[in-house]
């Protein structure tokens, strides 16, 4: 099996579990398994793509919330939006919002492979301009663009947030550096989103140590 690069600073222990895990774990289906090499060829950044394990958790959770309404900022390749789409309740929908067009090829091309073209709509624009706008209200959102506006996205998705409701953050651990390296600026405000979310009174939340930390989040 092929891994994904961010499991290049994996030492051969843990690269042996994550096979482990994934051989004993629900499949992938194969058009994912596509998007994830043509993205490791064709993209800058390909390490930005949630990868195996992690798309396997997204959908899994998705399935568990079985969810009307989808939310994802930060689409890239579109990797975890197809992911997050495969919990859609019968009539349910997902928005996915990407700043860059140069994307939308790959993203489209994948889309329409996994025959969810109906389900899945791509906003190409800043997150921070649409979400105000967004004229409905979710029950999962994937949190997954700039992180220095971490805390500008979660208070405005907080009110778009049906009770009950889920935001998965993904990167809150940044590498370890919240513990090792407090220094740069992205670091210092993953640190203040965690801060921030753990003394919001309106929700409750658990970060995992799962890739590169995904905090799960609740609205009460
Ligand atoms: C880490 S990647 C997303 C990866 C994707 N969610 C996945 O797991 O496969 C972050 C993406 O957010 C986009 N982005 C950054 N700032 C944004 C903004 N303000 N509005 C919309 N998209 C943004 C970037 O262009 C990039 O494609």
């Amino acid at each position: 099996m092929r891994f994904s690069p961010e499991n290049k600073s994996m030492n051969f222990k843990n690269i042996k579990i994550e096979e482990y895990i994934l051989s004993n774990s629900m499949d992938i289906p194969d058009y994912l398994i596509e998007l994830e090499r043509e993205t490791n060829l064709t993209t800058l950044m390909p390490q930005m793509l949630s990868g195996r394990l992690q798309g396997r958790l997204l959908a899994f959770l998705s399935k568990m919330i079985n969810p009307e309404n989808i939310l994802e900022i930060g689409t890239f390749t579109g990797y975890s939006a197809l992911c997050l789409a495969e919990g859609l309740a019968e009539n349910g929908k997902l928005i996915t919002i990407e700043y860059d067009p140069e994307l939308k090829n790959i993203i489209e091309k994948y889309i329409e492979k996994s025959g969810m073209q109906n389900r899945i709509e791509v906003i190409f624009n800043d997150a921070i301009h649409i979400i105000d706008k967004l004229g409905k209200a979710f029950d999962l959102v994937f949190l997954d663009a700039y992180k220095e506006d971490y805390i500008n996205y979660y208070q405005k998705i907080i009110p778009k947030l049906n009770p009950g409701g889920i935001i998965i953050a993904d990167n809150v651990l940044w590498s370890g550096k919240v513990i090792t390296d407090q220094s740069d600026k992205t670091t210092k405000a993953i640190i203040e989103f965690n801060k921030f979310v753990n003394a919001d009174p309106n929700t409750e939340n658990v970060i995992l140590p799962i890739r590169d930390g995904l905090s799960l989040i609740r609205k009460k």
